[in-house]
C-alpha cells in the first residue's frame, strides 16, 4: 500500500511562521510536524510515500524530508501549482495512486495513537471504498462532519456546516480505493472555492459505496493556530519525551524532570525543568527554563526565565524576567531597550502579535 502526504497549502492560520517556512515543518517539541506524520505512516508498515508540496514551500519541505532514507522508505513529491482543495491535491498524484487502495495523512495533523490495524482492517476488507478516522469535538463547525450508524458505517459527511449534524470530527486521515478518483471528477469546487475531498466521501455515500468510520480514542490536534501549537507541545511532551543528555551542563546547573539536551548544546548557572527540550548548540547561562518548553537549535538564552514557550532556532533572549505562553519564530532577538527602559521598541513583521504584561 502506498501513502499520500498533503504538504501544500497556503498556512494562512499560522502566520507570520508561514510567510517563511511551510506549516508542515513548524516544530513541536523540536521537531518537524511532518516527521511524526511520516513516522506514523512508516509504523502502519508503509514504505512508499509520496508527498504534495506547493510551489512556495516544496524546496524546503524537500531539503528536510529528502528521500526518505532516514527512516528506510522511498518518498516522491508531487508539485500542486495552486492550493484548489485536498482533492485536487490527491488528484495531482493520481498516477502515483491507481493501482490499490492508498492512505491520505494531511501534513499538519498530529495523532496520539498508530493507525496500523486500520491500515491492516481496509486492506483485508474489500467491500469498503473509503474508511475515514473521526474524533468528537466541542466546535465541530470548522471541520468536516460525520454522521454514522451504529455499526460506524458513514451516513453522511458534510464540510465546515454551519449547523453541524453530529459533533464527529474528520481527522486529516483517509483510507482509499481508486475509485475516489472517479468521485472527485465528479463534484464542483465549494463556497470557499476548494475541490474538497470531503465532498468526494459524500459522492462514494450518494452512489452506493461503502464509508467505514473510526473513532479515534488518543488525542487529535491540527496544529492550525498559536494555541494548537503550544498545546500539541505540551501533549508530545508530556506523553513521549525521554530524558536525553548529550550537550553539557555545568555544576553550577540543575535540571529536573524530563530533559532533552542535544548535542553540543551548553547549559551554564541554569535552571531547567522538564519536560523540556534543549537544541543541538544552543547556550543557556544564568537562564531559569520552566517546564513544556522547546528551545531550539542554536538559541541563546542569557539571565532570563522562559515557560511554557516554543522558542525556534537561532533566537536571542536577554535579560527578559519573564517570557510565557510564547512562539517564536526563528533568529529573533528579545532584549531590553537601549535607552528608555519604559518603552516598548519593537521590529515585528507581519501579523505578528505582541501582548504586554500589566499589573
Ligand atoms: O484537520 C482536519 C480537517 O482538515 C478536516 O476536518 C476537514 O474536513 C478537511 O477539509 C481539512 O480542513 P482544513 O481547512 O483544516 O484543511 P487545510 O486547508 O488546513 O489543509 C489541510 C492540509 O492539506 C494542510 O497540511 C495543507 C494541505 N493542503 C491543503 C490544500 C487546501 C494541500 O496540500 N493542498 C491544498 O490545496
Amino acid at each position: 500500500m502506498r501513502a499520500l502526504i498533503l504538504s501544500g497549502g497556503a498556512g494562512t492560520r499560522l502566520r507570520p511562521f508561514t510567510y517563511t517556512g511551510a506549516k508542515q515543518l513548524v516544530p513541536v517539541a523540536n521537531k518537524p510536524i511532518l516527521f511524526y506524520v511520516i513516522e506514523n505512516i512508516v509504523a502502519a508498515g508503509i514504505s512508499e510515500i509520496g508527498i504534495v508540496i506547493a510551489p512556495e514551500t516544496g524546496d524546503e519541505v524537500k531539503s528536510r524530508v529528502g528521500d526518505g532514507s532516514r527512516w528506510n522508505v522511498n518518498i516522491e513529491y508531487f508539485l500542486q501549482e495552486k492550493p484548489l482543495g485536498l482533492a485536487h491535491a490527491v488528484m495531482v498524484a493520481r498516477d502515483y495512486l491507481i493501482d490499490g487502495p492508498f492512505l491520505m495523512y494531511l501534513g499538519d495533523n498530529l495523532i496520539g495513537s498508530r493507525i496500523t490495524k486500520e491500515v491492516e482492517d481496509f486492506k483485508d476488507n474489500q467491500e469498503l471504498s473509503a474508511s475515514i478516522f473521526l474524533k468528537p469535538v466541542s466546535n465541530p463547525r470548522a471541520f468536516g462532519v460525520a454522521v454514522t450508524d451504529e455499526s460506524g458505517r458513514v451516513i453522511d459527511l458534510i464540510e465546515k456546516p454551519e449547523k453541524p449534524p453530529s459533533n464527529l470530527a474528520l481527522v486529516g486521515i483517509y483510507l482509499f480505493r481508486p475509485m475516489i478518483f472517479e468521485a472527485i471528477s465528479n463534484i464542483k469546487p465549494s463556497r470557499r472555492g476548494e475541490l474538497e475531498i470531503t465532498d468526494a466521501i459524500s459522492w462514494l455515500i450518494k452512489n452506493g459505496y461503502k464509508v467505514q468510520s473510526h473513532v479515534v480514542e488518543s488525542w487529535w490536534l491540527d496544529t492550525g493556530k498559536k494555541d494548537d501549537l503550544l498545546l500539541a507541545n505540551d501533549i508530545v511532551m508530556d506523553e513521549w519525551l525521554q530524558t536525553d543528555i548529550r550537550g553539557s551542563v555545568d555544576s553550577g546547573s540543575r535540571i529536573t524532570g524530563r530533559v532533552v539536551v542535544g548535542e553540543n548544546a551548553k547549559i551554564e548557572e541554569s535552571i531547567v525543568r522538564g519536560p523540556a527540550v534543549i537544541g543541538e548548540g544552543a547556550h543557556l547561562f544564568k537562564a531559569i527554563i520552566g517546564p513544556f518548553t522547546a528551545i531550539g537549535a542554536g538559541v541563546r538564552i542569557e539571565r532570563s526565565t522562559v515557560e511554557h514557550c516554543v522558542i525556534m532556532e537561532d533566537c536571542v533572549i536577554q535579560d527578559v524576567p519573564r517570557l510565557e505562553h510564547s512562539v517564536l519564530g526563528r533568529r529573533v532577538y528579545v532584549r531590553p531597550a537601549p535607552r528608555n527602559q519604559e518603552s516598548l521598541c519593537l521590529m515585528v513583521g507581519d501579523d505578528c502579535v505582541v501582548e504586554i504584561g500589566r499589573k
